[in-house]
């Protein structure tokens, strides 16, 4: 066939040609055959290609916190494609990217009032990290080069996030990463914090080991510690009472950076505006995404201390103080997109509301004791987890099968391992709320 015809051939496809996309972290023979397609989406709901509604408690990738369509984003979205469809990003700039700056500096607690724009999660991380060495090198500490993860923790995909992120099949398959990476235990055991309500009150001494891994490297060397202050894709592990604070003071007196990856935890879940401010410690770098536009355009920032910012803002005034930087930074559609989900966030006071909505949430979490292979159940804020006894000799295949259940009966959730979790939109109702556990448990009953 010329290439012509098959150009052709391809442009008029059948929509279940499913060959052609390869799928992020998907089993793509298993959708492929059994394809979960969806068309539509408004408020609470999706709508599948088979015109079924499927209530949404993942806030579709953790990213939708004001729900679906909402008109404010959507016009926003409309109005700036008309209007200014791109701007350069290096060495000129546009009104709405430092509008969106200043609104995310003046949401952020501190003096974490420098904004930097990225396009996902990954590359906030990944520009966290690489700020995070470029400082302390520009004070004259350029020996301070390692960088310090923790175990179960999840920080992206690029080289820099699998470096400093504790997922094996994560890491596993990537060569050899980056060189002077660290990690810190991870805090889950389910034998000392089971179905502990919210954060639990074992485990804040494993900050200490921290001080273990400063011994071993000399603080010298070390430029950051990156952790999430809940972490979400290795199964909804909240910090134990009192870690965060640890990790803070010993950063202080090591002269180490702090950076928090709050791509899941910015923008509301917790019932308020950032974890940092839930939990009331501060660190010198934050990393958002997701809940930053609604996921409606891809944008994600990091928020720096300023003092960051400003031991760049030397030497000649005509010289570029930081060689970083991405074609969509601060791009107009998604600064739009921002702007107008920041108003939604506001007027609608969603942040309040999860804040209000928690107590309820925490009961029906935990009213699924007892049900069949539960082990654990964890909330906080409007997140929750339901962790499953894994299936001998075959892990995920309990918490896959009830994800498919959940779906057939009209239910969005999401699974880590054989972990269930639970991330929705912020405008869930009570009876919404209702909705998704009682699904859940005749799912729970169903699965083998
Ligand atoms: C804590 C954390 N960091 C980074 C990322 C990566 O974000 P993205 O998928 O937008 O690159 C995620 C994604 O879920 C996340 O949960």
């Amino acid at each position: 066939m010329s290439s012509a015809l098959k150009s052709a051939e391809q442009s008029i496809a059948p929509a279940n040609n499913l060959d052609a996309f390869w799928m992020p972290f998907t089993a793509n023979r298993q959708f492929k055959s059994r394809p979960r397609l969806l068309v539509g989406a408004k408020d609470m709901h999706y709508r599948n290609a088979e015109g079924d509604e499927i209530l949404d408690a993942t806030a579709g990738l953790w990213c939708v916190n004001a729900g679906h369509s909402r008109p404010k984003i959507v016009e926003a979205v409309q109005k700036q494609i008309a209007e200014l469809d791109y701007a350069p990003a290096f060495q000129m700039g546009h009104p709405k990217a430092f509008e969106l700056a200043a609104r995310v500096a003046a949401m952020m607690p501190g003096n974490l009032d420098r904004i930097f724009f990225t396009n996902s999660g990954s590359e906030s991380v990944d520009t966290a990290l690489k700020v995070a060495i470029a400082y302390h090198r520009a004070r004259g500490e350029g020996t301070r080069t390692r960088l310090i993860g923790r175990e179960r923790g999840y920080h992206g995909v690029g080289f820099g996030g699998i470096s400093v992120g504790g997922i094996v099949k994560n890491r596993m398959f990537f060569g050899s990463l980056l060189n002077g990476v660290d990690h810190l235990p991870h805090t889950h055991d389910r034998e000392k914090q089971a179905y502990s309500r919210g954060c639990p009150e074992w485990g804040a001494h494993l900050a200490d080991e921290l001080e273990r891994i400063v011994t071993l490297h000399d603080a010298s060397t070390i430029a950051a510690v990156i952790v999430e202050p809940v972490a979400g894709s290795t199964g909804v592990l909240m910090p134990p009472k009192g870690y965060l604070e640890k990790l803070r003071a010993i950063c202080d007196k090591h002269g180490i950076l702090l950076i928090f990856d709050e791509v899941i935890t910015g923008f509301g879940r917790l019932g308020a505006p950032t974890a940092t401010e839930y939990f009331g410690v501060t660190p010198d770098i934050v990393t958002m995404a997701k809940g930053l536009t609604n996921g409606v355009i891809p944008m994600g920032c990091v928020a720096f201390d300023s003092k960051i910012y400003d031991a760049f803002m030397d030497g000649p005034e005509n010289v570029i103080e930081l060689f970083h930087g991405y074609t969509y930074s601060g791009h107009p559609m998604a600064a739009a997109a921002g702007l107008a989900t920041l108003d939604t966030y506001k007027e609608e006071g969603l942040f309040e509301r999860a804040a209000e909505l928690a107590p309820y949430w925490e009961e029906a979490v935990h009213a699924l004791k007892g049900e069949p292979h539960v082990i654990d159940l964890r909330n906080l804020g409007l997140i929750g987890a339901i962790e499953l006894e894994s299936i001998p000799g075959k892990p995920t295949a309990r918490a896959f099968d009830a994800f498919l259940k959940a779906y057939e009966k009209g239910l969005l959730i999401r699974t880590t391992g054989d972990i269930i979790a639970l991330s929705p939109p912020l405008i869930i109702s009570k009876a919404q709320i209702d909705q998704v556990f009682e699904t859940l448990r005749g799912v729970l009953r169903a699965v083998d």
